[in-house]
């Protein structure tokens, strides 16, 4: 008998994000609440971005003007999305929220994080230090402890990419940037990509 022929050998093997897919979806079918969710997804962002050499080329390109997000899966019920953030040199968000609990890990660079709060007269204050996240390190976004930040790429020479899990289909939340004066502006993030990754590339069953 023959070895099976395969048509097509993929340049990255996109196991890695298939295997993290799933165990995420898993955690949810369990019941976890929010913390529990954060906690145990972060250990399976962690893993996820320990190792630089599954994602495929089509969703770490950056543009030359602006970061990019790239939606690598969406659950069928919206309960999670997996998106790319490519950062150019140098580029950064708008302060911004997201209104659901989120994840963020570096697979590539370094990226800075200014969280914010409001002042009694509506104003954005500074909360703390800015913080810096670097390949490898996961954070995790909980809306109930504030959730408005401004996130750049670390590097003004090089490329800079995270992996970002939210629970919700994140491209169609409504949420906000903010002005300095506090005044929101109503945002709606979308997707770069019109195309998503192929999760289930080589998988062969016996
Ligand atoms: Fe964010």
């Amino acid at each position: 008998m023959n070895a099976p022929v395969s048509l097509a050998v993929p340049v990255h093997d996109i196991a890695p994000l298939r295997r993290f897919v799933t165990g995420f979806a898993g955690i949810l079918d369990s019941g976890a609440g929010q913390a529990a969710i954060l906690e145990r997804g972060g250990n399976l962002l962690a893993r996820l971005v320990a190792q630089d050499d599954w994602l495929p080329e089509a969703f770490a390109r950056p543009h030359p003007e602006r970061y990019q997000q790239y939606l690598l899966h969406c659950d069928s019920a919206e309960r999670f999305s997996v998106v790319s953030f490519v950062w150019g040199p140098g580029q950064a968000t708008p302060v911004h929220d997201h209104r659901v609990w989120g994840l963020v890990g570096v697979l590539r660079g370094a990226e800075t994080v200014r969280n914010y709060r409001r002042r009694e007269d509506g104003t954005l204050l500074q909360a703390g230090a800015t913080g810096e996240l670097r390949a490898g390190e996961v954070e995790a976004i909980d809306p109930q402890a504030g959730d408005i930040h401004r996130v750049a790429n670390a590097f003004a020479d090089r490329v800079s990419i995270s992996i970002h899990v939210y629970g919700a289909n994140i491209g169609a939340v409504e949420r906000a940037t903010y002005r300095d004066s506090g005044e929101e502006r109503p945002f709606i993030s979308g997707y770069a990509n019109a195309v998503l990754p192929n999760l289930w590339n080589g998988v062969i069953r016996a």
